[in-house]
């Protein structure tokens, strides 16, 4: 199920301004991928094109390709509502549905597909509850509102309710950040098991998180405010770490600049 993702000189643009050059990258299936970097060189701007994101935010266009197992997601006949429904996003504060209960939460992605047998959605509720290791904390709670888990266990809901859907690519921008120490350690453990199943790639500004849960980390910066930002290189997270090829890479790492 779990496919990979082949970026190839991506550009990418918000009306005139080219907010990320030239782009080359491949993404591992059945790895977790993490993109680091100062603030401002385009790492929500690359992760939301691998869904098709991007282009909801008006002048937001790309120029090269982006390839999920040698499909070119930007080609003409492709329906990006369906390579939303492959490729599944979390964000950086959870946002549940605040009135929906924690069971439709999980549904909702099923609901709108047309499934309504009870049973299957009972299933796959359970199922993706599991996956994103809620269960057991709102198993005698699936009826009350989402909105009433804490901040930890609603960025579990939403993961539950991304996983439901059975998506081949999880995208995760910042999925820790508005978290305690606690639930970012829940979550963590949760990327690493996703893994299992999903194609990951998660963006995260801390650099310990990226070596915790990451297989391969690219690391994104830019040369000035105002430029566009550019992959620097990508490589196993511990070459990354220990022995990048590029200064600036190794700068940024040990602290020196971002
Ligand atoms: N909606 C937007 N409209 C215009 N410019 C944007 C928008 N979102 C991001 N940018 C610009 O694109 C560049 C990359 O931003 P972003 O991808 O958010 O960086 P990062 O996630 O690495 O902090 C920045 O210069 C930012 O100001
Ligand atoms: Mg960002």
């Amino acid at each position: 199920m779990a496919k990979r993702i082949d970026v190839k000189d991506l550009d990418i643009f918000y009306g005139d301004f080219k907010a990320v050059e030239g782009v080359t990258m491949s993404v591992e299936p059945r790895s977790v991928t993490a993109f680091i970097g100062p603030s401002g060189c385009g790492k929500s701007t690359v992760l939301r094109t691998l869904n098709r994101m991007h282009e909801v935010i008006p002048g937001g266009r790309v120029e090269g390709k982006v390839l999920l197992d040698d499909q070119d997601l930007y080609a003409p006949t492709v329906d990006p509502v369906a390579v939303r429904r492959t490729v599944g996003m979390v964000f950086q504060r959870p946002n549940p549905f605040p009135t929906m209960s924690i069971k439709d939460n999980v549904a909702a992605g099923l609901k709108l597909n047309g499934v309504r047998n009870a049973k299957i959605l009972d299933e796959v509720v359970e199922r993706s509850l599991r996956g994103a290791n809620l269960w057991n904390e709102v198993k005698d709670r699936l009826n009350k509102p989402g909105a009433g888990l804490s901040g930890g266990q609603q960025q579990r809901l939403c993961i539950a309710r991304a996983i439901a859907v059975e998506p081949q690519v999880l995208l995760m921008d910042e999925p820790c950040s508005a978290l305690d120490p606690i639930s970012t350690l829940a979550i963590e453990e949760l990327v690493h098991a996703l893994k299992d199943r999903f194609t990951v790639v998660i963006v995260t500004h801390n650099m310990q998180q990226a070596a915790r849960v990451s297989d391969r980390t690219a690391f994104f910066n830019l040369k000035a405010t105002g430029q566009p930002g550019h992959l620097v290189e990508i490589d196993d997270t511990q070459t990354i770490f220990s022995n990048p090829t590029v200064s600036a890479t190794e700068d940024y790492i040990s602290g020196r600049f971002g």
